[in-house]
C-alpha cells in the first residue's frame, strides 16, 4: 500500500490522534521502492511482507445479527487468508435456526477455502462460561449469558481473539455488500497498525463515501447523519483541553476499526452502538493526563490513533430508519455528556442538540449507558483451560 505519512496530530496527554491519511495505491508494489529512500517523502510504502506479518497475527471479528447469508459470505471472501475470522452471532435460533445456517455456511466456505475460522453464538452457555471462568461477570445478564448488543458481541470477540493468541483485533460489520471494500478495510488495518511506534495503537476507517439514490441518480454522500454530529462534539471535547479548535477527529462512529491487543484490553467499553465513540472517551479519560491513569506503562509508551480514508464506497444493508439514527446519536452524545471530564459548556451544548433533535425533553438528561471495565481483569489462563475449541470451528491455538 502507498499511503500518506500523517504530518499533523493532536496530542492529548499520552494520546496522539493523527489526521486522516489518504491512500495513494491500494497495492504498493513488490519489494521496497528505493524512490522512498529520501527522508523528505510525504508518502510511504508498506510492503507486502509487513502487511502479511500483521495479518497473520490478526483476528477479524464479524458481529452478525440476522443478516443475509450471502452478505456474510461476501465479507468472509474479502478477508485476507492469513487473518482469522471470528463470527460472533446474535442471530435468532427460532422459529428458524439462523445461527445453524450461518454455522453451516461458514464451515462450508472455510472448508473450500482451507481457511481457519471461529464462530460463536453470543447467547450460548459455552461462551458465557469463558467469562464465568475468567471472573469477568460484567458482561453476563440475569440468565448468566452474554448480554445482547453489538458492543457485547465485540467484547466477546476480543476475548476469543486473545484466547486464540492473536496480537491484533479488527471489526468489520457483516452487512457489507462489497467484498472488495472488506478486503481494503483489512489492508488498511494492517497498514495502519504497521505504523505504530507504541504497542498501544488503533486504526479507524473513515469511509470514502456512502452511495445513495437521490432523484434517481447515484449520489456519493461523505458524512452520515450520525457521524456529522458525533465528530462535531468529539472535536469540541478535544479542543477544550488543547485550547485549539480542531476538526481532526473524523471517525467517532467508525464501526470498522482495529486495535493492538494490549490497547483492546486496556480500554473501557460502553454498550450497544455507543461503543465506538466511547473508545475516544476512554482514551481521553485514561490516558489524557486529566485523571490519574491506572496504566503508567501506557502513559510512558503513549497511544497512537490512526485515521485512514478508504477508497471503496461503503455500501451496507439499507438504513434502519429515523429511530435507529436517533438512538445512535443519543448513544454517541450521551457517553461524551456523562464523561467525568466533560466540560460544563460542552454538556450544555450537547443537551441543546439532543433537545433540538427531540431526543431529550427540557431539563432531561441524556441516557446513562452500561459500561464495561477493562478486559485485562479477565483471568485468561483460567478461562482457556476449559475451552473446547472444536465447538467454535476449525481453529485451535498452538
Ligand atoms: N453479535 C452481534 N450482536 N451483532 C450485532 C448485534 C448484536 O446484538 N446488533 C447488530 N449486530 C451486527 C449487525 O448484524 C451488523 O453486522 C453490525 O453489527 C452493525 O449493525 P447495524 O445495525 O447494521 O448498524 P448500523 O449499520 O446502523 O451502524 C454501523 O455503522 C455505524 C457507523 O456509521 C455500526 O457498525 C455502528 O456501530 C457504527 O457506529
Amino acid at each position: 500500500m502507498r499511503l500518506e505519512i500523517p504530518t499533523n496530530a493532536e496530542r492529548f496527554g499520552a494520546n496522539l490522534f493523527y489526521q486522516v491519511q489518504k491512500i495513494y495505491e491500494l497495492d504498493g508494489g513488490y519489494g521496497v521502492d528505493s524512490e522512498f529512500d529520501n527522508p523528505f517523502h510525504v508518502i510511504q510504502q508498506i510492503s507486502y511482507e509487513r502487511l502479511h506479518e500483521i495479518e497473520k497475527d490478526m483476528a477479524i471479528v464479524i458481529p452478525v445479527k440476522d443478516e443475509r447469508l450471502r452478505l456474510l459470505e461476501g465479507v468472509l471472501c474479502g478477508i485476507p487468508h492469513a487473518c482469522l475470522p471470528i463470527v460472533l452471532s446474535n442471530s435468532k435460533s427460532e422459529p428458524i435456526d439462523r445461527f445453524r445456517m450461518e454455522q453451516n455456511m461458514v464451515d462450508t466456505f472455510c472448508r473450500h477455502a482451507k481457511k481457519k475460522y471461529l464462530i460463536a453464538h453470543q447467547r450460548s452457555p459455552e461462551l458465557a462460561r469463558i467469562f464465568k471462568d475468567g471472573g469477568y461477570l460484567h458482561l453476563l445478564d440475569d440468565d448468566g449469558l452474554v448480554r445482547h448488543g453489538k458492543a457485547e458481541g465485540m467484547l466477546a470477540g476480543i476475548v476469543l481473539a486473545k484466547l486464540a493468541g492473536k496480537k491484533y483485533v479488527g471489526f468489520i460489520d457483516s452487512d457489507n455488500y462489497f467484498p472488495g471494500a472488506v478486503f481494503e478495510y483489512v489492508r488498511i488495518f494492517s497498514a495502519g497498525l504497521s505504523q505504530g511506534k507504541s504497542p498501544y495503537s488503533m486504526v479507524r476507517i473513515q469511509w470514502h463515501s456512502k452511495p445513495k439514490i437521490v432523484d434517481a441518480e447515484l449520489f456519493f454522500t461523505k458524512w452520515g447523519r450520525v457521524s456529522r454530529i458525533t465528530n462535531q462534539y468529539l472535536n469540541q471535547f478535544l479542543s477544550h483541553f488543547t485550547g485549539y479548535e480542531t476538526e481532526l477527529l473524523r471517525t467517532g462512529n467508525a464501526g470498522e476499526h482495529a486495535l493492538s491487543m494490549p490497547l483492546a484490553l486496556a480500554l473501557d467499553y460502553s454498550t450497544g452502538f455507543s461503543v465506538e465513540t466511547y473508545q475516544f472517551v476512554s482514551l481521553m479519560e485514561k490516558f489524557g493526563g486529566v485523571l490519574p491513569s491506572p496504566f503508567p506503562e501506557i502513559m510512558k509508551r503513549g497511544v497512537e490513533v490512526f485515521q485512514i480514508e478508504s477508497r471503496n464506497p461503503h455500501l451496507h444493508e439499507v438504513a434502519k430508519g429515523d429511530e435507529h439514527i436517533k438512538e445512535m446519536v443519543e448513544y454517541s452524545l450521551s457517553v461524551l455528556w456523562h464523561s467525568g471530564i466533560c466540560p460544563a459548556t460542552l454538556k450544555k451544548d450537547i443537551s441543546s442538540e439532543l433537545r433540538r433533535l427531540k431526543i431529550v425533553r427540557k431539563n432531561g438528561e441524556p441516557i446513562k449507558l452500561r459500561q464495561y471495565p477493562v478486559l485485562s481483569t479477565l483471568h485468561f489462563d483460567a478461562a482457556v483451560r476449559k475451552i473446547d475449541w472444536a465447538q467454535y470451528g476449525n481453529y485451535k491455538p498452538v
